[in-house]
């Protein structure tokens, strides 16, 4: 039980055709729900944080509360940083035990893209910590990291290509039609399957990475509607699509808006119907074990992970 880097599960998940999930986590209760999930599911894990998540919890709390999750459930997880905006916030994850980053350079022009992400992968692997990048731009806001959504571009195969070569990076959030939150498509879902298979014929070793991942699941929207909440016309993406998309080198599924509804569905339920209760526990509770219910679905019925240990 340690915490790992993501090469031996993505080599893995990469020849077997499944995907490991990548949950956002921020407190207590969404670690133990999540990890809790993967032990009963005996799947492979990555938690990440991002600098909101460091910023609300304060890192060390993190950092250590993920050391007791490893400690207490005998899993090995990956610590991944989450949309790094800079080479400062990588060194320092780098610096604080994180086994994986992320520079997000998407924002830059592609030479720049390159020049930021070798800085973060030069010092990263002489730390033995591992490296994601994104190409091409995700609609909609990731983390501090704007990003318009009249401006939002795919990732070009070619690019891709070269920027893995140029780069070293050990593996790649591309953009293929998903964005962050709960709000990803005005009409039908669609995500651009001929470009990824393109992107994973041109470099078939590397590990993709589907940022904007929630199904937004329906059950936990209806209940927060049902009990005084507003998140009418939430949508993401359909399970079927998720799957179809690990069949193209899709090895890591980032998740972090199905985590907050499956919390805030159990929160909003309990405060209405149990006006007099004051006692967070009761409702933290239940948000919890709706965490875990959610991320044990995830990993059999959509990263079909399950047993992957
Ligand atoms: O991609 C963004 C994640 O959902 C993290 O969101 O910056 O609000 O923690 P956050
Ligand atoms: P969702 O908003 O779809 O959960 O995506 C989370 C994410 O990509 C974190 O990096
Ligand atoms: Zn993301």
């Amino acid at each position: 039980m340690a915490l790992v880097t993501t090469k031996d599960m993505f080599a893995k998940a990469l020849k077997n055709d499944y995907a490991i999930g990548a949950f956002n986590v921020n407190n207590m209760e969404i670690i133990q729900g999540i990890v809790d999930a993967a032990k009963i599911e005996q799947a492979p894990l990555i938690l990440q944080v991002s600098a909101g998540a460091r910023k609300y919890a304060k890192p060390a709390y993190l950092t250590k509360l993920v050391e007791a999750a490893i400690e207490d459930t005998g899993l090995d997880i990956a610590l991944h940083l989450d949309h790094g905006e800079d080479f400062e916030i990588c060194k320092k994850c780098v610096d604080d035990g994180f086994t994986s980053v992320m520079i997000d350079g998407s924002k830059h022009s592609f030479e720049e893209n390159i020049r930021i992400t070798k800085e973060v992968v030069e010092y990263a692997h002489a730390h033995g910590v591992v490296v994601e990048a994104e190409l091409g731009k995700l609609a909609g806001v990731e983390d501090d990291v704007k990003v318009d959504a009249r401006s939002a571009t795919f990732t070009d195969p070619d690019e891709a290509a070269e920027f893995v070569e140029r780069t070293g990076v050990d593996s790649l959030a591309i953009a293929i039609g998903t964005s962050h939150g709960a709000y990803k498509f005005k009409g039908e879902p669609y995500l651009d399957y001929e470009r990824l298979k393109k992107i994973h014929t041109l470099i078939p070793d590397t590990p993709l990475v589907l940022h904007g991942a929630s199904t937004v699941l329906q059950d936990f929207v209806a209940k927060c509607n049902q009990y005084g909440g507003q998140v009418a016309g939430a949508q993401g993406v359909p399970e079927e699509m998720i799957r179809e998309a690990v069949k193209y080198g899709i090895c890591k599924v980032n998740i972090d808006t199905d985590l907050r509804l499956a919390m805030t569905a159990e929160v909003r339920k309990f405060i209405m119907e149990n006006p007099a209760e004051f006692d967070p526990r009761k409702f933290l509770g239940p948000a919890r074990s709706a965490i875990q219910d959610m991320v044990q679905h995830k990993i059999r019925n959509v990263l079909n992970a399950s047993n992957t240990l």
